[in-house]
């Protein structure tokens, strides 16, 4: 029998292979390029019935279309907003194969049968078709699957859980509410059907634009071969060459849009809990966040304010001077953030608004029959906005009016996947009816990813209607790529665990590089109570995130910061007032976010590709361009690694320089968060205040840290207006000279109509290793500086300073 084992094994093997082949699963591969058409900006190929369109967007970016009974669809995306700009190309059509060249991409079509290989001009192989598995279909179903070298890592994918590498797992797109969701936990609430791949410094991206149920799978179906497909619509993707991974992402985002500039006070601590009710404790804890004195920007009101859950009506039960409450919240400089769901609760003749005027102007989603589709919500009874019609966006955008009017500063808009309670689905039925512009329509099955970030676009452009010289605040839970262009959004319902804090930076960072940059997580956790030590390991960790919101489900234990006694307090407010002090900072990085797409929080690989080691961190990230933060998020007792990127590095406490290409062990005790500022970086700081609108008192600071090459940069504007786009705004860029026994700083340019709220300004040099000999201000020596030993670093104030001020320190 021994000798049969091998035999036996060599059958099955052929068997699986026969079996599960994706022939045998019914997947009709494209066959043979038989005819080729040359097009302005690329090319189309016939394969039996099938056409494939290849064509050049822009220089570095390739789509690939296909029409399997060669018909293609009509050409529309929910994403994309920019128009083609196509570079020349230049076509060789070969017996064999077919070249594209496109810029400074090359497209290599093999014929027989037709794969695709993308490369780069010199040769250089980015991304191809899996040779024994071409393009595919089967029913609506279609499929790409590509060669997945060994040494490739995958990111993106929006808020998928677990490692920021995407390899060796599969993922569905399905918006899904996902209440406690955990690291295996899939689909979970957005869908962003954009991934980079990166190798050996060099990284492609792939957008496969298709709002269906769609799978992405990383090799854990194979170690040889990527894939990724839908359920339905068409096979269309874009590729981006990068090879940097910054470009890739530049690209992409040109490409679908990047987050427009939010108003400074979103970039605040934001205070919720579901739900602060009845009024009276809404204030009180708007008045305990000024009495002990932590900076706090936004309060939120969850779904209890309303009557019997029914979006834009308030229970006056609760909330007896709601309009008054607004506006004494706003006196003391608190933003308040009102939740609106999208369902609207199905409640005739009750002289409720939304549904009676929706019912009349025919607004909400319905059945196949004709019917209103009505499902459970927190309402009970809900009917849902048909948000693919612009005219029932309008409708939405307009019932905001009053809130607008009272004084209610940004909307939040949940449950939006849409969530809909009772069914296991926990989604509409999939053959529920969208109407669309054109007087089509589509069932659910197209629509469903796409319908919370129509929901969010209806809030943001009424939003933008009703005040028109305000920057909205919307923040959604459900998303498609494209929607950060009208909302924040946060990770949805996870837990207060410490499992759970070391999730959040993976996702927030994988969140910036799928092209969402302005994310959050519920700090402390939704569902649960967070230990003491947890709650204020988070709070430190979530200073360093792009939004700041503690928020928790309904029943848990407090989570405001004073929760668990003073010694947390002191340090949970230590970090909230570094947030603010780093608001100049964290302004400019925004700015640079909105202008460039790339996120505040960053992985590591964007800013240092070549560094191969750092890949796949993700417990380490920087904050901004300028800041490594490696926040404590084990409760396990010892120390943990701090991998230092190449060049130099300043402790942020203390000041010392470390050469960066090593490894730091740590052990931060309870109120430190390991931070290291990169060498040759000037960091614009501010003084504390209690919140965004209230007026720094004091100068502005100047930390310079340097390194080669030194520069650094402010943007400052109103915060709130759209003045900026009209000069209102100040930029000063700044640069600085090491060299050895000498540091000069020098304000390089300073434009923009905007008056800054300093006269002064504070510079703080470090890396100075022992007492200036002098310190010249232009050609004028100055005694006005201090030098700290301990932290190697000199201080001087300067009035506020002109383009080509420069200091000079000798030492
Ligand atoms: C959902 C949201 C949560 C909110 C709750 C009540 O669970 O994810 O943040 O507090 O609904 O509105």
């Amino acid at each position: 029998m021994a000798g049969q084992g091998p035999r036996i094994g060599l059958v099955l093997a052929l068997w699986f292979a026969c079996t599960g082949s994706t022939a045998a699963q019914g997947w009709q591969h494209i066959g043979k390029v038989r005819h080729v058409d040359q097009l302005k900006d690329g090319v189309e190929l016939t394969a039996s019935a099938a056409r494939v369109r290849i064509t050049a967007v822009r220089d570095g970016v390739i789509r690939v279309r296909v029409a399997p009974d060669g018909t293609f669809a009509k050409d529309f995306s929910w994403a994309v907003i920019e128009t083609p700009e196509p570079p020349p190309i230049k076509v060789e059509n070969g017996e064999i194969e077919l070249r594209m060249t496109a810029g400074s991409v090359v497209v290599l079509v093999k014929k027989a049968p037709l794969l695709i290989r993308f490369t780069d001009a010199a040769g250089n192989v980015l991304l191809e078709d899996e040779p024994s598995l071409p393009m595919a279909w089967n029913g609506k179903s279609v499929h790409v699957w590509k060669k997945m070298p060994l040494e490739e890592s995958y990111y993106g994918l929006g808020d998928k859980a677990g490692p920021m590498n995407r390899r060796n797992r599969s993922f569905t797109m399905w918006n899904t509410d996902s209440f406690g969701w955990q690291e295996s936990s899939d689909p979970l609430y957005k869908t962003i059907p954009f991934f980079m791949g990166l190798r050996h410094g060099r990284a492609y991206g792939v957008f496969f634009d298709n709002t269906y149920r769609s799978s992405f799978d990383f090799g854990k179906e194979s170690g040889d071969h990527f894939s990724f497909g839908a359920e339905g619509g068409e096979l269309n993707y874009y590729f981006f060459a990068g090879p940097e991974p910054k470009k890739v992402l530049q690209e992409y985002t040109a490409f679908v849009g990047r987050t427009p500039l939010p108003p400074l006070w979103a970039l605040g601590y934001q205070q919720c809990r579901y739900s602060y009710y009845p009024e009276a404790r809404v204030r009180e804890v708007a008045r305990m966040l000024r009495e002990k004195k932590i900076p706090a920007d936004a309060i939120y009101l969850d779904i209890d304010y309303q009557e019997g859950y029914a979006p834009f009506t308030i229970n006056r039960s609760y909330f007896p001077t709601f309009e008054q409450m607004i506006k004494d919240l706003r006196a003391e400089g608190f933003h308040t953030i009102a939740i609106t769901d999208l369902h609207i609760k199905k409640d005739p003749g009750h002289g409720y608004a939304p549904y009676d005027t929706g019912i009349k102007d025919d607004v909400f989603i319905k059945n196949p029959d004709g019917s209103v589709y009505v499902g459970t919500v927190w309402p009970d009874d809900s009917v849902f906005p048909d948000f693919t019609l612009s005219r029932v966006r309008d409708w939405w955008g307009g019932l905001y009016k009053e809130f607008v009017g009272i004084g209610v500063a940004g909307f939040w808009n949940d449950m939006n996947e849409p969530a809909i309670f009772k069914y296991p689905e926990k989604t509409m039925p999939p053959g529920v009816v969208h109407r669309l512009d054109d007087g089509t329509t589509l069932d659910h099955r197209a629509i469903h990813n796409v319908m919370g970030m129509q929901n969010a676009r209806a809030t943001y452009e009424g939003l933008r209607k009703l005040r028109p010289e305000q920057r909205p605040f919307v923040l959604t839970r459900a998303a498609y790529a494209g929607a950060q262009r009208y909302a924040a959004t946060w990770t949805g319902d996870n837990s207060s665990t410490w499992n759970h804090l070391a999730m959040s930076t993976p996702m927030l960072l994988s969140m910036g590089i799928s092209g969402y940059p302005l994310v959050g997580d519920d700090i402390g956790g939704f569902a649960g109570s967070p230990p003491a030590d947890l709650l204020t390991r988070w709070f430190e960790a979530g200073a360093f995130n792009p939004i700041y919101r503690d928020h928790t489900l309904k029943g848990t234990a407090d989570q405001e910061p004073w929760v668990h006694g003073p010694e947390h307090e002191a340090i949970r407010r230590k970090y909230i007032e570094l947030r603010y002090k780093l608001l100049p900072y964290i302004y400019t990085s925004t700015k640079e976010m909105v202008d460039t797409g790339i996120p505040l929080m960053r992985p590591l690989f964007l800013e240092f590709p070549e560094a191969e080691t750092l890949y796949g961190n993700d417990q380490e990230f920087l904050f901004g361009p300028s800041l490594l933060v490696s926040p404590r998020v084990t409760e396990m007792m010892g120390g943990y690694e701090v991998r230092l990127p190449p060049g130099i590095w300043y402790d942020y406490w203390t000041g010392t320089q470390t050469p960066g290409g090593k490894t730091l062990f740590v052990d931060p005790p309870l109120d430190v968060v390991p931070l290291y500022v990169r060498g040759g970086s000037i960091v614009p700081q501010q003084p504390v205040v209690q919140y965004t609108g209230e007026k720094p008192d004091g100068p502005l600071t100047l930390r310079v840290y340097p390194g080669e090459p030194c520069h650094g940069s402010l943007y400052g504007d109103d915060g709130e207006s759209y003045n900026f786009t009209r000069g209102e705004f100040i930029r000063l860029e700044f640069t600085c000279q090491p060299a050895s026994g000498s540091v000069t700083f020098t304000l390089s340019s300073r434009k923009g109509g905007y008056k800054p709220w300093w006269s002064e300004v504070s510079l703080e040099i470090y890396g100075v290793s022992r007492s200036p000999k002098e310190v010249r201000v232009g050609d004028r020596a100055v005694s006005n500086w201090k030098f700290d030993e301990a932290q190697q670093c000199v201080t001087l104030a300067l009035p506020d300073p002109s383009e080509g001020t420069q200091v000079r320190v000798i030492y």
